[in-house]
């Protein structure tokens, strides 16, 4: 096998979607897993056998490729814009599957409406959650101003099933926790926005990796109906940094050869930025975590090189093979055509990665 190479332990990554299944379950929540982390139609078919609700996509060309496949219930987790060029995308999607879209302004809704009333033999309405922010500060509305979303959006024929935030500020070191809370509190206060403009707020949907063990959900008493994490079913080295997971829980890594040894506590590896992604928060010490050399900081990143310091273990030398784990496996799967499928230490098939660059 040439190198770079993405690896994939199926052992690991069945047991990785069995866990947040059984522990979704067993709280009493929904699982729509994000299926931005591996865009792969099969994986998505193993986590709705698994009694996941439907999936979760940021963009219409990945809820397209799903489609096609067969998967009828999908919410596109993002503010969406659909402006001319994705106006009959949108109608098209919304007569083939039950389609659920974000919306967190006035603008969008208007603009979602009318392109779905444009198309007069839609006899499914397009439904649509409201975005509300919990405290990462990226999209979505204040929770108390969720309700005069969805009035609009009701208003407009668009059928309001309820809110949903990203609580992506999970993403520290003791942050998940705090994360989780915020969640809560924010769907909780936008499920009232609702009720205050006589809506009702069936679905509440939260959820990233890092927080997803912490979720207030029925099982807990709290508000939150759904959670969307996707990374979960990888793992990656943010996960291992934050006490998401064990590095023996890390289903997808890069396979790399050592090119050069140029000095005695350096060295080089074939995988650089082209498949490991720039990801990295200044939380994380370094471009990935290299599990047989633990002392070792991938400190540098180029194209096509990453280098490493040994720190005060050993180096690899020239042609041995590492493994990486990168940290963001996102990323990582959307920069490669193929996923090597490893079980039981054999490499024993390939896996397409259906979703690639579908990202707008
Ligand atoms: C809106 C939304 N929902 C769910 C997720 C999944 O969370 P995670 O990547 O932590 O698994 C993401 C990730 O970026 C997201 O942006």
């Amino acid at each position: 096998m040439a190198t770079p190479a993405v690896l994939v332990d199926v052992g690991r990554l069945d047991r990785n979607l069995h866990a947040m299944a059984a522990s979704t379950a067993r709280r009493g929540l929904a699982l729509r897993p994000h299926v931005k982390t591996h865009k792969s139609i099969e994986i998505a078919r193993c986590q709705l056998r698994q009694g996941a609700a439907g999936i979760s996509v940021a963009t219409l060309g990945e809820a397209e490729t799903f489609a096609e496949a067969g998967l009828g219930e999908i919410f596109v987790a993002y503010p969406l814009w659909i402006d001319q060029e994705r106006a009959p995308r949108l109608r098209a999607l919304a007569g083939q599957v039950r389609l659920t879209a974000g919306v967190d302004s006035l603008a969008s809704v208007h603009q979602l409406a009318a392109a779905v009333r444009r198309h007069a033999k839609l006899e499914v309405p397009v439904r649509v959650l409201v975005e509300v922010d919990c405290g990462l500060r990226r999209s979505g509305v204040a929770p108390a101003d969720a309700g005069r979303v969805a009035v609009a959006a009701a208003r407009a024929g668009l059928a309001v099933d309820g809110v949903f935030t990203f609580p992506g500020h999970s993403y520290a070191p003791g942050m998940p926790a705090r994360a989780a809370a915020d969640e809560a509190a924010a769907l909780a206060d936008a499920a009232d926005s609702l009720a205050a403009a006589g809506l009702p707020c069936p679905v509440r949907s939260g959820g990233s990796t890092p927080s997803a063990a912490q979720a207030a959900g029925p099982g807990d008493g709290g508000p939150v109906t759904e959670l969307r994490p996707g990374v979960y079913a990888y793992n990656d080295a943010q996960q291992v940094i934050l006490g998401s997971c064990t590095l023996d829980e890390v289903a997808l890594s890069v396979l790399a050869t050592v090119v050069s040894t140029p000095a005695p506590d350096r060295f080089v590896l074939d995988a650089g930025a082209k498949v490991l992604g720039y990801d990295r928060p200044a939380w994380v010490p370094g471009h990935g975590l290299l599990p047989a050399f633990p002392e070792a900081t991938v400190t540098g990143l180029w194209e096509h090189h990453a280098v490493a310091v040994t720190g005060a273990g050993p180096r690899p030398a020239v042609g041995d093979r590492v493994v990486v784990v990168p940290n963001h496996v996102c990323t990582v799967v959307n920069l490669v055509d193929e996923l090597h499928v490893v079980r039981d230490g054999q490499v024993v098939e390939r896996w397409p990665v259906d979703a690639r660059g579908r990202n707008s």
